[in-house]
C-alpha cells in the first residue's frame, strides 16, 4: 500500500473532535477507499490540559498551531480554529507557502481572504479544500465545482443558517416572538450566547460570497454584499406570511441579470409550494438552477460534529486520492472582479408590514404615497381594529421597482400615524 496520508489538525472544538473521531472510529474504511492509510499525526489547540472526551495521546501535541505548518510529520493542515484573520489566517497561508495542502471549514477567513490563499495554493500546487465551511453536511462545494462543472449557473438559492432556520421554524410553529424563541435556541445550544454572526446575516453571508464565487468565477466579495438579517421579523409577520402562502427566510441569492450579477443576503417570502420552502428546523438547503441541469436543490444539516466533521473527511478523501482541483473551480488569475447590478434596480413583489395608530386616515395616507409612487397593491390586510392602538396593517403588492419601495418606506416612517420601521420583504418566486 501507498504511503499514508499524515494529518496535522488545528483545532480540537466541534469540528476538530468531529474529524478526529471519524479517522479513529473508521480507519479501515478510509484507507480502502483512499488506497492509502489516512493518519492523524499531530494535533493542536489552546489548552493542552483539556478533556475532549477522545484519546489523543497517540497524536504529538503541538503548543503553537503554526508549528503544523513547517511539521516534516504533516501532509496536510486541517485548520478548524475559526475567525477570519490572527491564528486561521497565519496557520493556513504559512501551510500554503510551504506547500501543505489544507482543509478548512473556515468560511470568515475565505470570504475575507479567498482569493489571495487560492491564489498561493495554485502557485504551490496544493490543495485549499472547504466543504466543510458551507453548509454542512451538503457536498455543495463539490457539486459546484464537479458535479454541475458543465452547466452555466443561472441562479442559486441557499437557506445557509441553521440556527436562523431554526427560530423563523420555531416561531411559526409556537406563535412566539423573536425574543422569547432566540433565548430558546440558545439553551438549546442552537445560537451562540452572542448570536450576532447568525441573526444579522454575516455567518450565512460569508458562505453565500464561496458560492456566489464558484458559482460564476468571481472573486468572493464580502464587502461588496448587502446583508439584512432576521431581528426585525416579528411572529405577525410569519402569521401573515403563512396566511398569504409563503414562508419567511434567511435566503442566500445569488443570480445573473442580464450581463451583471447579484447578490445579496436577506428574510424573504419563499412559497410554500416550492421545495425550499419547505425547508425547517436547523436544516439548509441550496436550491441551483444550471442551464443544463435545470432545478436543483440539495437539502441536509448545515452544521454539529458529524456533517461538518464529514465534510472535512470529504475534503481529506480526495487529497487523499490525488484529486487536487481549484479552490474556485477556475485557476485563481481567471477570477473575475463581479460587477454587482444596482439592487434599487431590482424588480419583485414585496410585501410591507406597518405599525399604526389605528386611526382616520391613515389607509388614505398609505395609499397616496404608495400611487405618488406608482406602486400597486396586490392585496392588504389589517387584522382585527382597536382605535387609538397600534395595529399592523400589511400589503403586497405587484412588480416594483426596489428603489421605489425603499422610497416609500422612507415616506412611511415619515408620518405621525407610523410607529416603528416599517418590515419589507421581498417574495421570492425563484423564477
Ligand atoms: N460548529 C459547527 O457546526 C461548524 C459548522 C461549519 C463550520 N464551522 C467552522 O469550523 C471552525 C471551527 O468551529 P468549531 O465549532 O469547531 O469551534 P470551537 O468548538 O469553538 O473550537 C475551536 C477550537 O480552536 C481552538 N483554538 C482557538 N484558538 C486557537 C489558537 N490560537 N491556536 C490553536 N487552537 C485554537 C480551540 O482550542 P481550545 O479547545 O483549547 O479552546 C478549540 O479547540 C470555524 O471556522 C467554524 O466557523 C463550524
Amino acid at each position: 500500500m501507498s504511503q499514508p496520508l499524515r494529518l496535522g489538525i488545528a483545532g480540537l472544538g466541534t469540528v476538530g473532535i468531529g474529524t478526529v473521531k471519524i479517522v479513529q472510529e473508521h480507519a479501515a474504511l478510509l484507507s480502502t477507499r483512499a488506497g492509502r492509510p489516512v493518519e492523524i499525526t499531530c494535533v493542536s489547540a489552546r489548552d493542552a490540559a483539556k478533556d475532549r472526551g477522545v484519546d489523543l495521546s497517540a497524536y504529538e501535541w503541538i503548543d503553537n498551531a503554526i508549528d503544523l505548518a513547517s511539521h516534516g510529520d504533516v501532509d496536510v493542515v486541517l485548520e478548524l480554529i475559526g475567525g477570519s484573520e490572527g491564528a486561521a489566517y497565519d496557520l493556513v497561508k504559512a501551510a500554503l507557502s510551504n506547500g501543505k495542502h489544507v482543509v478548512t471549514a473556515n468560511k470568515a477567513l475565505l470570504a475575507h481572504h479567498g482569493f489571495e490563499l487560492a491564489t498561493l495554493a495554485e502557485e504551490l500546487c496544493v490543495s485549499l479544500s472547504y466543504e466543510a465551511a458551507v453548509a454542512g453536511g451538503i457536498p455543495v462545494i463539490k457539486a459546484l465545482r464537479e458535479g454541475l462543472a458543465g452547466n452555466r449557473i443561472e441562479a442559486l438559492y441557499g437557506i445557509l443558517n441553521g440556527t436562523c432556520n431554526y427560530m423563523m421554524t420555531a416561531m411559526r410553529e409556537t406563535g412566539r416572538d423573536f425574543d422569547v424563541i432566540l433565548k430558546e435556541a440558545q439553551e438549546m445550544g442552537y445560537a451562540e450566547a452572542d448570536p450576532g454572526f447568525d441573526i444579522d446575516g454575516i455567518d450565512a453571508g460569508h458562505k453565500l460570497c464561496l458560492l456566489s464565487a464558484l458559482a460564476f468565477g468571481v472573486k468572493p466579495d464580502f464587502d461588496n454584499l448587502q446583508i439584512t438579517g432576521i431581528s426585525k421579523i416579528t411572529s405577525t409577520d410569519i402569521k401573515f406570511a403563512e396566511e398569504f402562502g409563503y414562508r419567511i427566510k434567511l435566503l442566500g441569492i445569488a443570480r445573473r441579470v442580464g450581463t451583471d450579477l447579484m447578490q445579496v443576503m436577506e428574510p424573504c417570502l419563499v412559497p410554500i409550494s416550492n421545495p425550499i420552502g419547505v425547508v425547517e428546523d436547523v436544516y439548509n438547503a441550496v436550491y441551483i438552477e444550471g442551464h443544463a441541469v435545470g432545478a436543483t436543490l440539495l437539502t441536509g444539516k448545515g452544521a454539529g460534529a458529524g456533517p461538518t466533521a464529514s465534510a472535512v473527511m470529504g475534503d481529506v478523501m480526495d487529497i487523499a486520492r490525488d484529486i487536487i482541483v481549484p479552490a474556485f473551480a477556475v485557476p485563481a488569475s481567471t477570477l473575475a472582479t463581479p460587477q454587482w447590478m444596482d439592487l434599487n434596480e431590482r424588480h419583485s413583489n414585496y410585501y410591507l408590514r406597518l405599525s399604526a395608530t389605528d386611526q382616520a386616515g391613515v389607509i388614505a395616507d398609505v395609499s397616496r404615497i404608495l400611487r405618488d409612487l406608482d406602486i400597486s397593491i396586490e392585496s392588504m390586510m389589517q387584522h382585527g381594529r382597536d382605535p387609538g392602538a397600534v395595529v399592523s396593517i400589511v400589503l403586497t403588492t405587484h412588480e416594483t421597482r426596489h428603489g421605489d419601495m425603499a422610497e416609500a418606506c422612507k415616506q412611511f416612517a415619515a408620518l405621525s400615524t407610523i410607529v416603528d420601521e416599517p418590515c419589507l420583504m421581498r417574495i421570492e418566486t425563484l423564477e
